[in-house]
């Protein structure tokens, strides 16, 4: 292989073959096409797109770079979900423990906070002892046992992805779907699981905040997925707003605790329940969308999707006390209002800007290798379309770093359009993709 010629084929628009990608990436391991070379690469790459075989063969080629667990001698259906993540997403605390206890395993490998998006690991660092650096061993043991596990991605998995997406990250070419595709799907085909439904964000918090794109990044999943011999459905979820009411890591495990308990925040559960809908539908376990629904509230109503979730921080070496004494998560030691500056209805909230200030309040990081504040964050307690008057609280911000609370509240303040006009918010169910064809969601 001459790494130039690869690079100007797709420079020229020319589609890579499969032969060629794998040869590309076993290079890019070796040492013999360099990060410079790969650089070049996937710029042209973001400018010319890649077709579905090359983004297939570029998801393979990334996936094969690592070690791909092998979940055979687990019994059971094995279903994954992965979200593009938002604010106050806290979807996944929610839905592994309770898809797990309606007999699911869920191999779980999450991220850490992104960007203005929270991650799945900083939350659960908010459980005391809760550990998600998990060796394969334990983990498959933990699956076996537990029917569960949530963890990051261990060493091995997609090491090509590690270095590729930090390239990309300094190379602006960051905001390419088949390369955001095959980031993503490398590392979570390497779980071994039989199947995954992807939750696709649109609106102001979202990593593609306009429908049009975040549709083309769920057909691009599911596709991709599917040409790699796996089950694979993508709904279509709104993250117009923050889901919840909390951002921040320890108040959103406190509130993810609640959905299991009481089927609230209302916008949380109904953003949830169609996601385990479709993940227990393609585990097979049930024959219709109606046994779904009617297996997933009776777990809520017995008690044991909230003791999976007991189970689950017991096995990761946490304290499953939480569950029923959520005071004991870490607590901020400072609050501060959050004050309506107008009167009338919140008519839109741009998300990504409060993502940006709970970062600055030391929920996220600014660098990779910054500590996050787990008791710091965000309780917003007003929603789109909710009227509020001029001096009253909306909500509070919490955490350690007290001097940034002017600064965070104006920026939350200043993410709220306020206006004469009552609006709606964007439909929380949008549509959803099975690989053949897209579906309004009633
Ligand atoms: N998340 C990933 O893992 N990769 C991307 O490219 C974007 C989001």
């Amino acid at each position: 292989m001459i790494p130039y010629k690869l690079i100007a084929k797709k420079r020229d628009g020319g589609e890579l073959t499969a032969a060629e990608i794998n040869e590309l990436i076993a290079a890019y391991l070796t040492g013999d096409f360099s990060d410079s070379q790969m650089a070049a690469f996937l710029m042209a790459a973001f400018l010319r797109g890649l077709s579905t075989s090359e983004t297939a063969a570029l998801t393979r080629a990334m996936t094969a770079s690592g070690e791909v667990w092998d979940l055979s001698a687990i019994p059971g259906p094995k279903i994954d979900k992965h979200s593009t993540g938002g604010v106050g997403d806290k979807v996944s605390l929610v839905l592994a423990p309770w898809i797990s206890a309606c007999g699911v395993v869920v191999p779980m490998m999450s991220g850490r906070g992104l960007g203005h998006t929270g991650g799945t690991l900083d939350k659960l660092a908010a459980i005391p002892g809760f550990s998600t650096s998990l060796t394969k061993k334990r983990a498959l043991s933990i699956l076996k046992k537990t029917g569960v596990a949530m963890l990051a991605a261990t060493p091995g998995v997609a090491p090509a992805d590690r270095r590729m997406y930090a390239l990309r990250d300094a190379t602006g070419t960051v905001e390419s779907i088949p390369l955001i595709t095959a980031s993503i799907l490398s590392k979570k085909l390497a779980e071994g699981a039989d199947g995954y439904v992807f939750d696709v964000k649109y609106g102001s918090g979202a990593f593609m905040p306009e429908l049009p794109q975040a549709k083309k990044l769920a057909e691009s999943l599911v596709n991709t997925a599917q040409a790699a011999g796996k089950k694979a459905v993508a709904v279509i979820t709104a993250m117009d707003q923050p889901t919840g009411h909390a951002a921040g890591n320890a108040c959103e495990v406190r509130e993810a605790i609640d959905c299991l308990r009481t089927r609230e925040p209302q916008d949380l559960f109904l953003i949830t329940r169609p996601l385990a809908v479709e993940m227990l539908v393609l585990s097979g376990l049930v024959r219709s969308r109606e046994k779904a629904v009617d297996r997933l509230e009776q777990t809520i109503d017995d008690g044991s999707a909230v003791d999976k979730l007991r189970a689950l921080i017991k096995a990761q070496g946490g304290d499953p006390r939480v569950v029923d004494n959520p005071d004991l998560l870490p607590q901020a030691p400072y609050r501060h209002d959050v004050i309506a500056p107008k009167s009338g209805y919140i008519q839109r909230i741009d998300t990504r800007r409060s993502g940006w200030a709970l970062v600055e309040l030391g929920v996220g990081r600014k660098k990779v290798e910054d500590d996050v504040d787990l008791s710091a964050g965000l309780i917003l307690e007003k929603k789109i379309g909710d009227r509020v008057k001029k001096g009253e609280r909306i909500g509070e911000i919490m955490g350690q770093k007290r001097e940034t609370f002017p600064l965070v509240a104006d920026e939350i303040t200043a993410s709220l359009t306020i206006g004469s006009k009552k609006t709606t918010p964007l439909k929380l169910i949008h549509s959803r993709y099975d690989g053949r064809r897209w579906s309004v969601c009633h």
